[in-house]
């Protein structure tokens, strides 16, 4: 296994701020952030409800940009871009898991797990595709459930489904935010397992999560208070 010194950095925020407008009033919700993740961590973000945990998630997704500061993202820099060219990164670069699963219900498992690779907006071989969602949908224990529906899985399952569709276009980082929220301590667990076993392979993973038992089983855990990072600790 390589050290962190020697793999490469893969996201970069350098004084983030992220600034909305409400009415009159204006809501600082990220202050100055400083980053740094090298391929192949495991990393959990903490910290209390309102601190911009989600607003920092969104940001590394880019799924919105920040009002100030530098993010280079695989060394480019990322933070001004034009929405189209955000959708190609995303497309390409990040798997998404969210904690309310977000599958689409009038598709199949096999359906949902394609949907990444129709942003990508690229000329697919069908068989290299069906290959790719097959293994992802293996790779998360599920290859049996191939045609059915969400609504005919468990919550576990469907977040399974969820992250095999996070992992199917091999992104370069997948972003979990309370990947865990909406499941009981069981499938919690079954699910934290998985993300780690994709990790153990390569995988670099970002997770946002108020369960302490959660971040402990990450090897770095950052903690946020009031859009600002104010502890980091590896173990
Ligand atoms: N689109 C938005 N417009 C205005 N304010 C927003 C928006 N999104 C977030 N905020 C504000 O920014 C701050 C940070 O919100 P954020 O959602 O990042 O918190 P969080 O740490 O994810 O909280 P939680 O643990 O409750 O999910 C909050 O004060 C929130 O109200
Ligand atoms: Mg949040």
């Amino acid at each position: 296994m390589l050290n962190n010194a020697s793999r490469q950095i893969i996201i970069e925020l350098k004084g983030l701020m992220k600034r909305y407008q409400m009415g009159h009033s204006i809501v600082h919700a990220l202050q100055g952030v400083d980053l740094k993740v090298v391929q192949g961590e495991l990393l959990a973000i903490m910290g209390a409800s309102g601190s911009g945990k989600s607003t920092l998630l969104h940001l590394l997704g880019c799924l919105d940009t920040p009002t100030e500061g530098k993010y280079l993202l695989d060394q480019k820099e990322v933070s001004n871009l034009s929405d189209n060219a955000l959708a190609e990164i995303r497309a390409n670069k990040i798997g998404f898991v969210f904690q309310s699963f977000n599958l689409i219900p009038q598709l199949t498992v096999f359906e949902n797990v394609a949907m990444p690779f129709l942003y990508q907006r690229k000329e697919q071989d069908k068989e290299m595709l069906k290959k790719m969602i097959t293994e992802s949908l293996t790779s998360v224990g599920l290859a049996h459930r191939i045609n059915h529906h969400p609504y005919e899985l468990s919550g576990g399952e469907m977040q399974r489904v969820a992250i095999a569709r996070a992992l199917a276009t091999k992104p370069l980082l997948i972003l979990a935010d309370e990947p865990t929220g909406n499941l009981d301590s069981e499938n919690g667990k079954s699910i934290l397992q998985l993300l780690k076993g994709l990790n153990s392979r390569g995988v670099t993973i970002i997770i946002v999560t108020h369960d302490p038992s959660v971040a402990a089983h990450c090897p770095r855990l950052v903690r946020m208070k009031d859009g600002r990072i104010i502890e980091e600790r590896y173990t």
